[in-house]
């Protein structure tokens, strides 16, 4: 089930709203990526707090751990790890290729040897939709290839991305059979692949539309093309995509991509960067990137970012009202250099609350109209440094 209705565009970008089985989404919208069913470091309550509106989980690791029956016996995977709000999963495709040699991939589907205790291992696209039914994710990604951008020195020729992607391309119809022969009440989305080729991406996002899925997703792209290309075909294929139906980047990506991602009619993100880098001490601020581990930042006694409105930036009240003002970049970096587990955590908060801010700043300037001038002011606030 999903509603998509665009309130307002200004050029290709599109502010709009998401209907979902459980509850409503505004775009354009970042997910924060909760793999094996948790935002690592981050309870459901923060992610709620800071507004989190939908996460991901992803297919493949959770269909490995903890399993089939136990998600089954908590009826998906919202009762499992407490979280309401919608969920979208990733098919398998895409963690299945990151196993690099260990697989391997033929008509039916993929075979591979299992990362967590060798077992052989088959998905299929039909496989992919039961267990995404069995995770009950508002939104079912289809089963597809990821096509490598290269391999071993080796760049992925034109023939051989028209290969991969008329795969995709064939799982799709098999995973749309498979998702209405299951009756599942949630949303399929596809995934246009092609590689570097934009007569490809055409060619995959026509046969996609003809399946005529309620929402449609870009995938292989941030997978180690240098990042003119990636705009390239990002920018090419996002406004050839449905208009009247969400469109989104899977896997990307820094602050910088997705106003442009934005700007080229995308409506919904993911990607590990601000939860990955956060674990490695790298913070994303408005006024540039901050690196923790740095000795500049040991007696700091200055937040992350001034404006940032974050648990991590500005601290709490106690029930007596005494207030503790956010946590200095010297106590972060103390927690850094000490690998305390509190330092993951709090990098993470400031972390998503950032890429979830940018993305209610993004919203609000395009129901004003002038997301342009906020693209503008958001490209000098990031350069001027932290
Ligand atoms: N995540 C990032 N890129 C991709 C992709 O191409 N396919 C899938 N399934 N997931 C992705
Ligand atoms: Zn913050």
């Amino acid at each position: 089930m999903l509603q998509f209705e665009v309130l307002a565009t200004e050029g290709q970008a599109r502010r709009g709203r998401l209907a979902l089985r459980r509850g409503v989404v505004e775009t354009p919208i970042f997910m924060p990526v909760g793999t094996y069913g948790t935002v690592k470091g981050v309870m459901p309550r923060s992610l709620e707090e800071m507004g989190a509106q939908i996460i991901l989980g992803n297919t493949f690791h959770l269909w490995m751990r903890p399993g089939l029956d136990v998600l089954r016996q908590f009826g998906g995977l919202h009762r499992f790890e407490g979280w309401t709000r919608p969920i979208l999963t990733d098919s398998g495709g895409f963690q299945v290729w990151s196993l690099g040699e260990m697989r391997k991939i033929s008509e039916e589907g993929v075979r591979f040897a299992s990362p967590v205790n060798g077992d052989r291992l088959f998905l299929t696209p039909e496989l992919s939709m039961q267990i995404q039914q069995v995770l009950d994710s508002d939104i079912v990604m289809q089963f597809d290839e990821c096509t490598p951008y290269e391999n071993g020195g080796h760049v992925t020729t034109e023939a051989e991305a028209r290969a991969s992607m008329e795969l995709s391309l064939r799982w799709a119809r098999r995973c749309l059979d498979e998702f209405q022969r299951g009756g599942n009440p949630n949303a399929l989305f596809g995934i246009v692949q092609g590689g570097m080729f934009t007569a490809l991406r055409d060619a995959s996002l026509e046969g996609l539309a003809a399946l005529d899925l309620p929402g449609y997703a870009i995938g292989g792209l941030s997978v180690g093309e240098p990042k003119a290309e990636m705009l390239r075909v990002l920018e090419h294929t996002a406004p050839r995509l449905p208009a009247h139906k969400p469109r989104y980047l899977m896997g990307v990506g820094t602050p910088e991509d997705l106003v442009a991602g934005v700007a080229a009619g995308i409506d919904m993100f993911d990607c590990v960067m601000p939860t990955r880098n956060a674990r490695n001490g790298h913070l994303f601020t408005r006024f540039g990137d901050l690196k923790l581990r740095n000795a500049r930042h040991k007696a700091d006694e200055r937040p992350l970012d001034p404006t940032c409105g974050c648990y991590t930036c500005r601290g709490h009240t106690d029930a007596l009202g005494r207030t503790h003002g956010g946590f200095s970049r010297a106590y972060l970096h103390h927690l850094d250099r000490c690998g305390e587990m509190l330092g993951p955590m709090l990098g993470t908060i400031h972390n998503l609350h950032y890429y979830l801010n940018l993305m209610r700043e993004i919203r609000e300037a395009l129901e004003g109209g002038r997301f342009a001038l906020f693209a503008a002011q958001f490209h000098a606030d990031r350069a001027r440094g932290v």
